[in-house]
């Protein structure tokens, strides 16, 4: 039925693997300012503040799973006829380890980090801080995480672009829609003439953007969406 689907996910795919979301009561912005933790400049004022920050989100790593939401999206992507992209907004790797493969992470990664002395990205699991030494090019202080912070270009937006140009189903995933521009894809979906559909766990900020919307656990409504595309 659908030829090109592409789904956007958000946090909220992974909370019920015990990954904090960002905007939910006691989410991370809650607990962290964003300008200290997820901006260059925050990075400049205090890098070993920012290292924390993400050696701890990238530690937790190692205790939590993909869900049976991450899990229903390969079976679409192995199941369906058509394409499926996963573009995500999330720095986790549930959806690599349920066995995604066609995946973009927009945002970039807990477990990459690119040395700014001379652009090197490695993967790894280690914890950092702003006198660790790159391995390739052997200078301390260049190290930071390969995550997109406010203000930097989000990554793979020419290859976003074109998927969502070309798709005919678009699917939204546990996201607040509160965050450009992965909170605009629905609209170039449309754009496309796609079919939009939200899956959240509440109404996001772009809801009424959609032509469809269901709303309950992602463990719940995207594998029982998933079965329905699939029959
Ligand atoms: N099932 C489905 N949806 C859920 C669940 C769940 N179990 N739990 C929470 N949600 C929904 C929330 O209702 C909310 O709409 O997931 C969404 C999470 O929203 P945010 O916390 O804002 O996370 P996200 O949309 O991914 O944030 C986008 O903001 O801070 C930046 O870079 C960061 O990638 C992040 C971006």
């Amino acid at each position: 039925m659908y030829n090109n689907i592409v789904i956007l996910t958000g946090a909220g795919i992974s909370a019920e693997s015990g990954i904090s979301t960002f905007r939910d009561s006691g989410g991370l912005w809650a607990n962290y300012r964003v300008e200290d933790v997820a901006t260059p400049e925050g990075f400049d004022r205090n890098p070993d503040l920012v290292h924390n920050f993400y050696n701890k989100r990238r530690s937790e790593l190692a205790s939590v799973r993909p869900n049976e939401a991450h899990i229903a999206l390969v079976a679409l992507e192995l199941n369906i006829k058509g394409s499926v992209l996963v573009v995500t907004q999330n720095v986790d790797d549930l959806h690599e380890r349920a066995g995604s493969q066609n995946l973009l992470h927009m945002h970039g990664e807990l477990l990459k980090v690119r040395c700014e002395r001379c652009g090197e990205v490695i993967r790894t699991h280690e914890s950092f801080n702003k006198d660790s030494v790159c391995q390739s090019c052997k200078r301390s202080g260049g190290l930071r995480p390969d995550i997109v912070w406010f203000g930097e270009l989000p990554k793979y937006m020419d290859e976003i672009s074109f998927a969502l140009a070309g798709c005919d189903l678009f699917i939204s995933i546990g996201t607040s829609g509160a965050v450009y521009p992965a909170a605009g894809f629905v609209q170039v979906a449309r754009g496309a003439g796609a079919h939009t559909v939200e899956l959240n766990l509440e109404r996001s900020e772009g809801a009424s953007l959609f032509h469809e919307r269901i709303y309950g656990k992602a463990t719940e409504v995207v594998p029982k969406y998933v079965k329905e595309l699939l029959m």
